[in-house]
């Protein structure tokens, strides 16, 4: 792995509670040690919890709540390429957030991130 790599679709807009007192930037959340691969991994950015996935050489981000019912999907599982909701099996690709099982509801938000020194940074917009 190169010393600096973003991955991630961007930053999708969430309530701009969660990201209250953070600078917009890039945000350490991790070291990639801690993330094994095709795991869900929690982390926290200003208090909002998100969950990481390391496939291959990438790292990708995404928020840590269904967008169905707010389950917390650290407690899901990864299968074939999407985590799958602990709560109704409903599931989002890692790649891009987009809903594929069932299909067609709201995606999860995900969030660039790139790797620098072994550190796993996430891009965080402070919403006004
Ligand atoms: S809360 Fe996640 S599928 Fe219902």
């Amino acid at each position: 792995m190169s010393d600096e790599q973003q991955t991630g679709a961007g930053l999708r807009a969430l309530g701009v509670k969660a990201w209250a007192g953070l600078a917009p930037g890039w945000q350490p959340v991790a070291s990639l040690s801690e993330i094994a691969q095709e795991e869900i991994t929690p982390a926290w950015v200003g208090g909002h919890p998100i969950v990481l996935v390391r496939l291959g050489d990438d790292v990708f981000a995404l928020d840590g709540r269904c967008t169905h019912q707010n389950a917390p999907l650290v407690q899901g599982t990864f299968v074939r390429g999407a985590i799958r909701c602990p709560f109704h099996g409903f599931s989002f690709d890692v790649r891009s957030g987009e809903m594929v099982w069932p299909g067609g509801g709201t995606p999860l938000p995900c969030y660039s991130t790139r790797v620098q020194d072994g550190r796993v940074d996430v891009w965080v917009e402070v919403l006004e």
